[in-house]
């Protein structure tokens, strides 16, 4: 093992950078050639590798998205692009890769090792929706994004004695609305995972003006679906967070706004904690490429750092925690 090259795959998230870093220079600390792939698995495809020292990483630790850029690459998943990707891996003798992304960049991992390229897996998601790790790089640092949201969305929605609904993303996984809201205080959190009518989040909202709450903040996730007859209903109104406000504002007694935060969530300076998990699973991506052993994702599982192999990873993703669904709402009496 003598040439490894790292890519970034997805979407960003906060702490890719440092994750390419602490690769880069734990490589070159064992005396590696280290390589940078740009635009992930396009990027492996187009043959668009750079090398990378110690230097060529300075001054990334706090920068947030990625500095060798990103993509969903389509063609990756055709026989033709899987057939270039492997022709650039041997033609720049590539011996080992590392592949920091979420799911299906993790998917994309367990292919090159299956092609006898030895791949290691670092998880990096803001939706943090990959089984086996307790953190993925980049969570940590969008709930202190979408708790800050909600600090400054209170503040209005007290003054005027509003409802907010705040629509978060997490594609189908409500991690990021169920930490997020504990977190931020929320009244109500609507998840993928937990089936309601929009009548009872309605039922909800108006419990808590009958308790003397003049405002409300109503966390939605992106991949919440009502149940009921309103179910059908989200594409029309352009997301969960639009129904949700929508019906509120028609049906309830209390006024109501609705902030998407969106792409907002994905950018920012990584959290020290992102930081950390990504030196930490970077250093043991390398080490066990290093060592020769591929084929496995570096994971954190009780606090430490674990190798689990991609055979592992449930194709289901990770479940959230229903105990903190109830606490959020135990919470919000
Ligand atoms: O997977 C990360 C994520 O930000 C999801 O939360 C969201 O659904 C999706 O990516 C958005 O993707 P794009 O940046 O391609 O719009």
């Amino acid at each position: 093992m003598s040439r490894i090259a790292v890519l970034t795959s997805g979407g960003d998230s906060p702490g890719m950078n440092a994750a390419i870093r602490a690769a880069v220079r734990c490589g070159c600390s064992l005396g590696l050639e280290m390589f940078g792939v740009s635009r992930g698995f396009a990027g492996l495809i187009e043959g668009d590798l750079l090398s990378l020292d110690n230097r060529a990483v300075g001054g990334v630790i706090e920068r947030g998205g990625t500095f060798l850029r990103t993509a969903r690459s389509a063609a990756f998943l055709t026989k033709k692009g899987q057939e270039r990707a492997l022709d650039t891996i041997s033609s720049w003798r590539i011996d080992g890769i590392i592949v920091i992304g979420g799911n299906g960049s993790l998917k994309g991992a367990h292919w090159l090792q299956e092609q006898g390229i030895p791949t290691v897996g670092v998880p990096a998601s803001i939706d943090n929706d990959i089984c086996g790790t307790a953190m993925a790089i980049g969570v940590d640092t969008v709930l202190n994004t979408v708790v800050a949201s909600l600090n400054r969305i209170r503040d209005t929605a007290v003054s005027h004695g509003r409802a907010f609904v705040v629509e978060v993303m997490g594609r189908n996984s409500g991690y990021i609305a169920l930490m997020g809201g504990l977190a931020g205080g929320a009244e109500i959190v609507l998840i993928p995972e937990v089936s309601l009518s929009l009548k009872e989040v309605s039922a909800l909202v108006e419990l808590g003006v009958a308790k003397g709450k003049h405002h409300s903040i109503i966390v939605v996730s992106e991949g919440f679906t009502p149940s009921g007859e309103h179910q059908d209903k989200k594409e029309e109104e352009g997301s969960a967070g639009a129904l949700v406000s929508r019906y509120l504002n028609d049906t309830g007694t209390i006024e109501t706004r609705l902030t998407i935060l969106g792409h907002l969530q994905r950018g920012g300076s990584p959290t020290a904690f992102d930081r950390i998990l990504a030196c930490r699973l970077s250093e043991a991506a390398v080490d066990l490429l290093a060592g020769g052993a591929g084929g496995v994702m570096t994971a954190l599982v009780d606090q430490e750092v674990k190798a689990i192999p991609f055979a592992e990873l449930s194709k289901e993703g990770r479940n959230v925690n229903l105990e903190i669904y109830r606490l959020v709402h135990k919470l919000a009496n």
